[in-house]
């Protein structure tokens, strides 16, 4: 059988260029596909080493995890909690990507308005905190606390002795250490929680009256795990349905102020055809006082859901 390791480098190289080309199309041809997805698989299990490769379909996050750990190898361990993961982003410290102004502009409206503590759920070092603070004045009193992964806190940790001035940048070893804050923000993390972010918020005693996720993988109707090679792990990687997801958070007593699809972002999973999600989005939700005393919700703004 042809395999990846009995290749020599040059062949090796050749037949992974082959196997990203087949992957997109031909290779999913039912004679084709017998062939060409082991060959998919064996590819999935080597580092990628140019933006994210995607794998398989699963109900349930366990599922994912479970093949996660099965094609996992110590060069790519089946999750995020790595040294790499802790380097992966810096260049975001100091720039913003065209996503980021969106979330940017609601962070800033909600400062503003007397917004004082932030959550950010997977925020690694603090990026959010640092790069926006490069357009937006920050009150004195600001509290911006990050949850992430074990190795990322302990050098976001380190990294604030150095760079935050303010002190305002903190560390919660737990996902509910927002509880009565202003404002729970996660950008580009909730596909890698085994949680769902309803879920989240109905732990908590106080719920943030803002919550705005963005760069977030949605599907119109489906949600599904599949799994996601970053080039330091293979981790289970979340696709949730938009509709499902607003309709939750409404249930929770949020209004949806603001949708934004990113459509240069998109997920293409190999041989799983109808699985497809063609942007990633953003939502800014804002939870009406009443809901908080036992009312009924209220809209605060009429925003078109846009289908992906
Ligand atoms: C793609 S990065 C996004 C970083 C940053 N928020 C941004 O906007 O670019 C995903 C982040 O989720 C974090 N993460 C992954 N699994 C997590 C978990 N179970 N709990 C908390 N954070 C997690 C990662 O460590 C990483 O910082």
């Amino acid at each position: 059988m042809v395999t990846d390791e009995n290749l020599g480098g040059g062949r090796r190289l050749h037949l992974r260029r082959i196997l990203a080309l087949m992957a997109r199309g031909a290779a999913e041809l039912p004679v084709v596909r017998r062939v060409s997805a082991p060959l998919y698989r064996n590819y999935f299990k080597k580092p990628c080493r140019r933006g994210n490769l995607y794998f398989g379909v699963y109900n349930t996050y366990e599922d994912a995890l479970e093949q996660a750990r099965e094609l996992s190898s110590a060069q790519l361990p089946s999750t995020y909690d790595v040294e790499g993961a802790t380097t992966k982003y810096m260049d975001q410290i100091e720039s913003l990507r065209p996503c980021d102004y969106p979330a940017m502009f609601w962070v800033d409206r909600i400062l503003r308005d007397g917004g004082r503590k932030v959550f950010d759920l997977g925020g690694h070092l603090g990026l959010a905190y640092y790069s926006y603070h490069r357009y937006i004045t920050y009150p004195a009193d600001l509290v911006w606390r990050v949850h992430d992964l074990p190795r990322v806190m302990a050098a976001g940790k380190t990294l604030a002795g150095e760079l935050d001035q303010a002190g305002s940048l903190q560390f919660s070893e737990t996902p509910t250490g927002g509880d009565g804050f202003d404002l729970l923000i996660s950008s580009g993390a909730l596909q890698y929680l085994e949680y769902r972010l309803p879920d989240l918020i109905d732990r908590l005693d106080r719920p943030p009256r803002h919550v705005l996720f963005n760069l977030t993988p949605l599907h119109p109707d489906k949600s599904f795990f599949t799994l996601q090679n970053l080039g330091i792990a293979i981790c289970p990687y979340r696709v949730e349905s938009l509709a499902r997801l607003i309709d939750d958070m409404k249930a929770r007593g949020y209004s949806l102020r603001d949708h934004w699809r990113l459509d240069e972002r998109q997920l293409r999973i190999p041989f799983e055809p109808g699985y497809e999600v063609r942007s990633y989005h953003g939502c800014y939700f804002e939870r009406s006082t009443s809901f908080a005393q036992g009312k009924a919700p209220q809209e605060t703004a009429a925003v078109a859901v846009s289908s992906a």
